[in-house]
């Protein structure tokens, strides 16, 4: 057998158990998109993004896409975090060029659990069928956004600065309360069906978490995102859960410490050897190299992909970005990155 046996736990799932591995596994945020020919492909043939999302042989055929051309240690499930308040009953549109449209929230009530798993079953048919496909080597990580994140998005129903939700949160926090509380138990319900349908790890992407003042943090990023670890932790004590609180500076270490997640991904203003001396040193680590930079190319993207795995040699850490691959990035520059990061020589460090 070669060294990838079927047997050995895949490299990313041993970072995730806390163990240090070099050269650490990669996967990058938004690995399948508009950046790649093939993708741009399959999404023509789909017509909008919503309905890709909801084919389940376009949508496992774009999320193995980046594995096959770059051998990355993980696939990320093709869909989007706004699946959730589409699956809750809030008419939701992706407007060409302008990003996400959702309708307006006025009521908690409105919003209909009891749909959400026959609205999610397409996409967990997408989870199946990759999991089917992939290499045992290849972790398959489903996702869900943060409560926080996806309500920014439902009460202010588009991308920007999330005024409407931020002033909610002083002018009606019952009413924010019970949109968060909504989505926290579709959350559940949705990432429990990935997890059955073959999803090896979780990942929570609260992306707007960095917006809100601290005691607010506690109670809209971490108390939910608590509540859905210890409800997939007692369900599903062996399945691994990656948080993203972006751009949440020094509450990163509340958050590491509170909500019960085995690893936490860097946005890209991270000092990661800074964040791993306030957190425990079995918390896998996972960024965080600046998009930018992929678009950049050359030897700065190489300097920075050795400087990124040299300061987190010795512990648990996955090579990716600190946010997503922009849509103008050459597919041979992230080839030259997994190429550099596979290529690193292991530093002589006499800590470990
Ligand atoms: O490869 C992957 O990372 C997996 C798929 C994935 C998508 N969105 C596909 C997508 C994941 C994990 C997401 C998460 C997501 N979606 C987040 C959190 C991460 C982040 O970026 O902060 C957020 C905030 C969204 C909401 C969203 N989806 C916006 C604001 C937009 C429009 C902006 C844009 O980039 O076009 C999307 C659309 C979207 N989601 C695309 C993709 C590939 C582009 C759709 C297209 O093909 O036109």
């Amino acid at each position: 057998m070669s060294m990838s046996d079927d047997r050995e736990t895949p490299r990313l799932l041993r970072v995730l158990a806390g163990e240090a591995v070099w050269p650490p596994p990669v996967w990058l945020m938004r690995q399948a998109g508009r950046y790649l020919p093939e993708y741009r492909e399959i999404r023509a043939q789909a017509g909008d993004f919503l309905t890709l999302c909801r084919t389940p042989d376009l949508a496992a055929e774009v999320t193995i896409q980046p594995i096959r051309r770059f051998g990355m240690d993980g696939a990320i499930l093709f869909s989007d975090i706004l699946i959730v308040p589409w699956a809750l009953g809030q008419s939701l549109r992706f407007a060409e060029g302008e990003g996400p449209r959702l309708g307006e929230l006025n009521d908690a009530a409105d919003l209909r659990l009891d749909e959400v798993p026959d609205r999610v079953a397409p996409i967990i048919q997408t989870v199946a069928k990759v999991r089917a496909a992939l290499e045992r080597k290849t972790t398959l990580i489903g996702f869900a956004g943060g409560p926080f994140t996806v309500a920014c998005y439902m009460v202010d129903g588009r991308g920007g600065e999330f005024l409407k939700t931020r002033n909610l949160a002083y002018t009606n926090p019952v009413l924010l309360g019970a949109i968060v509380e909504k989505v926290t138990q579709a959350t559940i319900i949705y990432l429990t069906m990935q997890i059955e349908a073959g999803a090896d790890c979780v990942m929570l992407f609260d992306s707007w978490a960095g917006l809100l003042p601290p005691d607010l943090f506690a109670t809209y990023v971490i108390a939910p995102s608590r509540r859905i670890v210890e409800a997939l932790n007692t369900r599903f004590p062996h399945v691994k859960i990656i948080g993203f609180p972006r751009l949440a500076g020094l509450l990163a270490v509340n958050y590491a410490a509170q909500t019960g997640v085995d690893a936490m991904a860097m946005d890209t203003t991270t000092d990661p050897a800074l964040l791993a001396a306030h957190v425990p040193s079995n918390l896998a680590l996972q960024g965080n190299l600046d998009p930018l930079l992929v678009r950049a190319g050359g030897p700065a993207l190489l300097a920075g992909v050795s400087r990124i795995a040299r300061a987190m040699h010795g512990r648990p850490h996955i090579f990716n970005l600190g946010h997503g691959i922009l849509p103008d990035t050459s597919p041979s520059h992230v080839a030259d990155l997994v190429g550099a990061l596979r290529a690193l020589a292991e530093p002589a460090d006499m800590s470990t």
